[in-house]
């Protein structure tokens, strides 16, 4: 297992649909570790395969009775709306209100292979639907007006600049 270094906004790579997982191999099964070991160092809910730069689709979720592993994870189902501030490892400091099903059921495989199926409501269901839109290059800034997130992400590409800048000082 090894921490893996999430991407940060405005990287591209962010905005790229992650392809669907044909054999879970050894390469899937250490993915699926690394990506449970960032998720709990970083002391996020979730996260996609694309936050630690590979374009596959898996997810893990801890919000309840411990880690959710999905492969190809589908949203079958969507009821009701509920609206609550949220953040993502990719955008640091940044916290909006993001409409969402308030329930959903969501399908598909753990590291087994095996098919799962998830009812899942409240903060489980914000999470499964925040990191499959991870897997089709969207994020929560996506989810706000246009004129607030042209403020936000004008703010992060200049903190992504003075990053590089601090980075570049410190050879
Ligand atoms: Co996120």
């Amino acid at each position: 297992m090894s921490l893996r270094e999430i991407v940060i906004y405005p990287d591209p790579i962010l905005r790229k649909k992650s392809e669907h997982v044909g054999k879970i191999d050894k390469g899937i099964k250490e993915l699926i570790e690394d990506m449970a070991e960032t998720m709990y160092a970083s002391r996020g809910i979730g996260l996609a395969a694309i936050q630690i730069g590979v374009l596959k689709r898996v997810i893990v979720v801890n919000v309840v009775e411990g880690l959710n592993i999905l492969i190809n994870p589908e949203i079958l189902e969507n009821e009701g709306e509920a609206q609550m501030e949220e953040g993502c490892l990719c955008l640091p400091e940044v916290m909006v209100e993001v409409k969402r099903s308030e329930k959903v059921k969501v399908k598909g495989l753990n590291e087994k292979g095996e098919e799962v199926v998830i009812n899942a409501e409240g903060l489980l269901a914000r999470a499964l639907q925040h990191e499959v839109d991870h897997l089709n290059g969207i994020l929560v800034i996506d989810k706000v007006s246009r004129i607030k997130r042209e403020l936000m992400t004008s703010k992060l590409r200049k903190e992504a600049k003075e990053r590089a800048g601090e980075k570049k000082s410190k050879v």
